[in-house]
């Protein structure tokens, strides 16, 4: 069933309704639903008095978040490590992973700084190497990612599932089934993929999926979570260290009966204390989701960004978003970007410039009118 954006937009994006705003820019923040900001607001409306919010409603948030996302992306939700950003899962990789001199790790060039930073700075202080991939036309290589990883010595892979500029996608399968059977890790930055895609983490064989839940997932910031496969878990140095990472901490009467083991799951990797209120809004955003459905989700938005691709290209505008192979962000580079991004501007389309191009990024509130506003612009 097609997504029914008028009663969604009533329900739960109700400034959309005055039609003064097309909101073209879920790759860079994605608007909370309604329901959302309630949670929230209720929250930290109950947080004012701090003795009324139990230790149930805080970590009765959390739970349902890990439980939301383990369903989201098929993962158990003992995978799943709540975060506040998608850095701190690149950071877990870059620093946790059992990676030392003479170790090489796989980024493919122009990621967004986050996969990459981590990755530098950790090489420098843990003396392996970094190998860099160029991309190729302008966009990421898989068949050079995958070339890259018959190096004598590569240990990890890191990559952006779809690129946060140009709109990319990395094959997950391909890449991850190369890394396993190479015994390579697959880390994967997914904040530009996950709900614009879906992903079913038993068939697609990412070892560490990183995620915000700030942009695709419509949650708050502050919110985000970092998958971690069961069998690569124990390999990982929980960094930095929680003093709710070890068994037992569920125990506030024992506190200081210290005891460095880790839980068997992937809150050891969580660091508590999380942001009760952003992940109570988190939930409710991810239950929006699932009501919709995250297939039904995704074919809308991919409709919706092909559209806009197509559109773009029947008016002559350049597109750096391949057509045959994209995800919802649908970056074209008009001969003029700032003119352009000027027009989009005055037509009230919201959008990016990201290295000197458009930047598009529809979702499933995004209706017929607001794509046709938006060419239109362009
Ligand atoms: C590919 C990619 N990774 C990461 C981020 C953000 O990282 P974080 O959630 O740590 O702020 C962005 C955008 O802000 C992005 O486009």
């Amino acid at each position: 069933m097609p997504i029914d954006t008028t009663k969604l937009r009533i329900d739960e994006f109700p400034w959309m309704s005055s039609g003064d705003t097309v909101y073209m820019n879920a790759a860079s923040t994605g608007p909370l639903p309604q329901r959302s900001v309630d949670a929230q607001v209720d929250f930290t409306r109950r947080r004012a008095t701090p003795h009324l919010v139990g230790f149930d409603d805080q970590f009765g948030a959390l739970s349902r978040c890990r439980e939301l996302v383990a369903e989201m992306v098929n993962a158990s939700a003992t995978e799943i490590g709540l975060a506040i950003n998608t850095g701190a899962g690149l950071n877990l990789a870059a620093w946790g992973l059992p990676l030392g001199a003479g170790d090489e790790v796989v980024v493919p060039d122009s990621e967004f700084p986050a996969n990459r930073y981590p990755w530098m700075a950790a090489a420098e202080a843990r003396g392996f190497a970094l190998h860099i991939v160029p991309l190729r036309d302008g966009l990421l290589d898989n068949d050079a990612l995958l070339a890259a990883l018959d190096r004598p010595n590569v240990k990890a892979l890191s990559v952006s599932w779809v690129g946060f500029s140009n709109g990319a996608v990395a094959d997950l399968d391909r890449l991850g089934a190369a890394c396993r059977d190479r015994g390579i890790y697959f880390i994967v930055d997914g904040i530009q993929g996950l709900g614009a895609f879906t992903l079913d983490l038993e068939k697609t064989p990412v070892d560490i999926f990183a995620c915000g839940a700030q942009k695709w997932l419509l949650g708050p910031w502050g919110s985000g979570f970092t998958y971690v496969r069961r069998d690569v878990m124990a390999s990982i140095t929980p960094q930095p260290v929680s003093w709710m990472a070890v068994r037992g901490s569920d125990d506030f009467s024992k506190l200081i009966d210290y005891d460095l083991t880790w839980r068997s799951d992937a809150r050891r990797f969580e660091q508590v204390t999380l942001p009760y209120q952003d992940f109570a809004g988190m939930a409710a955003s991810l239950e929006l989701l699932r009501e919709i459905g995250p297939h039904t989700v995704s074919e809308h938005i991919l409709r919706c960004a092909h559209a806009l691709l197509a559109g773009a290209r029947e008016r002559g505008v350049a597109l750096v978003t391949p057509l045959e192979s994209h995800a919802g962000t649908a970056s074209v580079r008009p001969a003029d970007a700032k003119a352009a991004s000027a027009r989009l501007d005055a037509a009230g389309v919201i959008h990016s410039v990201r290295e000197g191009t458009i930047r598009l990024a529809p979702h499933c509130y995004t209706n017929d009118e607001d794509i046709t506003r938006t060419l239109a612009a362009l």
